[in-house]
């Protein structure tokens, strides 16, 4: 049931602190500082490369991933949607690990992935929700979100849970390949562990960010930018807003804007910065100058420091908890969650059963 939330999604969006902590405890051992993952019997070592493959909002939880895995592990990453891989002659060389990511486990395109793959001679890895699922009995490696049922048609929950065992996934990669001391591996296993609180604190802006919500309501367009793991949330964002209020939103990496999209901006086009302080964050903010400068109405969300640093001239300011910027991508989409449902509430479409969407795409 919704038990006091007005919709599932809002539920499920709320839930995100303790299914993330759910969703960790099979992937760190907290007290000793040690990773682990739900099988043992995995050679992970062996990996040369990875290719990931999904749709929607998993796939840009893959997006999320590529980073990590290069980052961490070294190793090299291709992916993909479904719907593209499938029908491309994808090189797949002995070696590989293909990794599927669905909430589901029964997207067709993803499952028809999965399957050539494997006749690929690929190891076949899924993160699902759904433990019973069809992509789950056909795995090698299978990866569980702990994420419980999610009833609203836009994904939230098996989002972050997606990106915490993802996360865990590229550390015991690279654990595996001899890549992180052990001192590395206790200070990633603590950064996973405060995610759970931080998202809870990303949760106390709920208030503020309905209050702006109007501002966005009223656009026409809207334009999400990031760098970085922060550029595959931007597209998260906008295809958020895009499904529940049906407001034309775009995601682009942050440095793109003068490569042709800056053409859009003026005073009616809205657009969210995702923004966390730390190495990639003046890149982003002069960007968002350049957009400012043509008219565009900023809505920064970042940490305390970065708006104090950059938050003068934005129409609207979101204050997220200073975390890790391994957890950044886990906490600041519950903003971006929450701006798309409240715009939804306010233009008064059906949130959980969005017009002609289904929950589980079966059929090519
Ligand atoms: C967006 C959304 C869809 C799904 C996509 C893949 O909110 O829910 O984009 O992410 O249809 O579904 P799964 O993860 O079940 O394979």
């Amino acid at each position: 049931t919704k038990g006091n939330h007005r919709h599932f999604m809002l539920k499920e969006i709320y839930e995100q602190p303790i299914v993330v902590a759910q969703t960790l405890r099979a992937y760190l051992r907290r007290l000793e500082g040690t990773l682990a993952l739900p099988t043992e019997d995995f050679d992970l070592a062996s990996v040369k490369r990875v290719t990931i493959v999904a749709c929607g909002t998993s796939f840009y939880a893959g997006l999320v991933a590529k980073y990590w895995f290069e980052q961490f592990a070294r190793v090299p990453v291709d992916i993909d949607v479904a719907s593209e891989f499938r029908y491309r002659a994808p090189v797949l060389e002995e070696g590989g690990l293909a990794l599927f990511i669905s909430q589901s486990g029964e997207t067709a395109d993803t499952l028809a992935a999965l399957r050539h793959a494997r006749a690929e001679g690929q190891k076949i890895a899924v993160v699902v929700n759904v433990p019973t699922s069809t992509m789950a009995r056909e795995a090698d490696l299978l990866l569980s979100t702990h994420a419980g049922p999610e009833i609203g048609v836009a994904s939230t929950k098996a989002f972050t849970c997606q990106l915490a065992v993802l996360a865990a996934l590229a550390a015991n990669l690279a654990r595996a390949k001899g890549r992180l001391s052990p001192d590395e591996e206790r200070a990633i296993v603590r950064h996973l562990s405060e995610a759970p609180a931080a998202l809870n604190g990303a949760l106390a802006y709920d208030e503020a960010i309905q209050e702006m919500a109007p501002i966005i309501a009223a656009a026409r367009d809207v334009l999400y930018l990031g760098r970085g793991p922060d550029y595959p949330l931007a597209m998260e964002g906008a295809l958020k807003l895009k499904e529940i209020s049906y407001i034309h939103a775009e995601g682009y990496a942050a440095g793109e804007m003068k490569h042709g999209p800056i053409a859009l901006i003026d005073e009616n086009v809205p657009i969210i910065v995702i923004a966390p302080s730390g190495p990639l964050f003046d890149k982003t903010v002069s960007n968002m100058q350049e957009v400012q400068a043509r008219g565009g109405k900023v809505v920064l969300i970042s940490d305390y420091d970065g708006i104090q640093a950059a938050g003068d001239g934005c129409v609207a300011t979101i204050t997220m908890p200073k975390v890790h910027p391994l957890i950044a991508p886990l906490v600041y989409a519950v903003p971006i969650q929450l701006l798309a449902y409240h715009v939804a509430v306010a233009k008064g479409t059906d949130v959980d059963q969005p017009r002609n969407l289904a929950k589980s795409v079966t059929v090519e």
